[in-house]
């Protein structure tokens, strides 16, 4: 059954998109603001700090970054003025990098520097392998110009992550630590085996731990919760030095366990119109979701020949 789940999965892209959309909202706050400001508020009265994300990869024109920017100037000034715990995660792409890099560069460096105003944090959302060098320069950039409020991604299937975190690590960056999202990726860049994913995980953990980085532990995987709390006591990190970080409608039960144990825990939660890319990433990642579709879609199909 999983295996046909999979094989489903994978092609989802061809399937009627509101067959896709009852599942997909699970893992969406909604498509507007005020609904992800709602799903915010309620996140940190249960505890947990929240990254807000328009959700959107492929704008058209620079007319579609700049309504994307717009957005999240308004998301900055709810989370001002509403006094939430709360950030908010960016993509290059959605800036317009494929457009044009410096109008990319400058919308994310508006965006950080409205954001340090007011002592909010951005982190750059990590894309496919194309968009590493140029999402780390832009980091590098921002971080020489002294912005202090900017956070990077780094991707734990990635071959290359070996040599990045130690040169995070020298800079003391604030790193969220993920195994990397089912972007279509080739071997020669990374890892396959899911054994060799969470080592490798583990080991760039443990370099951001002891490079004294800020770090996201990103993960619904226990097996890497497990290796995250005992590299924090056998390295002694203070509660400082990281946070828990899981997605919206993703393992609620793990997520509540370390807001019981006194772990600071921070839920990434994506809204807007633009969510089926998003969200085809997230049932891939979970096969027995995709049952979920097809069982929706049975019953539209029965409904619709029944009123035949
Ligand atoms: P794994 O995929 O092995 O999942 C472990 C367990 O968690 C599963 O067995 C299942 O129980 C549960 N689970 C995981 N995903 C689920 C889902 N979608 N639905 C239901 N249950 C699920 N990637 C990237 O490339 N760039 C980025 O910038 C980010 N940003 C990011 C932020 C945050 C806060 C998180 C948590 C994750 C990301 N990711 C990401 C995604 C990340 O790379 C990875 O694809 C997912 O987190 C899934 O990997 P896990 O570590 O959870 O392990």
């Amino acid at each position: 059954m999983i295996g046909i789940n999979r094989f489903i999965a994978w092609s989802l892209p061809a399937l009627p998109k509101s067959w896709v959309g009852v599942v997909a909202r699970h893992y969406i706050a909604g498509e507007t603001l005020d609904a992800a400001v709602d799903t915010a508020s309620r996140l940190n009265r249960s505890g947990c700090g929240v990254t807000l994300d328009l959700l959107g990869e492929a704008p058209e024109t620079r007319e579609d970054c700049r309504r994307a920017v717009a957005v999240y100037e308004q998301a900055l000034a709810r989370i001002g003025a509403d006094a939430l715990d709360a950030g908010i995660s960016i993509k290059p792409s959605q800036m317009g990098y494929h457009l044009d890099p410096a109008f990319c560069r400058e919308n994310i460096r508006h965006l950080v520097e409205r954001a340090a105003r007011q002592g909010s944090f951005v982190r750059l959302d990590m894309e496919d392998s194309d968009f590493v060098d140029p999402t780390l320069e832009i980091f590098n950039a921002l971080r020489a110009e002294k912005f202090e409020n900017v956070g990077v991604v780094l991707q734990a299937y990635l071959r290359r992550a070996m040599a990045d975190v130690e040169s995070l690590g020298a800079n003391r960056s604030n790193v969220r630590l993920c195994k990397g999202a089912y972007y279509w990726e080739p071997r020669s860049r990374v890892y396959k085996d899911p054994a060799i994913i969470n080592t490798s995980y583990t080991h760039l953990l443990e370099q951001l731990f002891l490079s004294g980085c800020f770090t996201g532990i990103a993960t619904h995987d226990e097996k890497l919760v497990f290796e995250a709390l005992r590299l924090i006591q056998t390295l002694d990190i203070p509660a400082s030095q990281y946070e828990f970080q899981m997605l919206y409608g993703v393992e609620e039960e793990l997520r509540q366990i370390l807001v019981d144990q006194g772990h600071r825990v921070r839920v990434y939660v994506p809204f807007g119109k633009d969510w089926f890319a998003y969200s085809v990433r997230r049932l891939r990642e979970n096969p027995r979701m995709v049952g979920h579709v097809f069982r929706h879609a049975g019953t539209i199909l029965k409904g619709r020949l029944k009123r035949r």
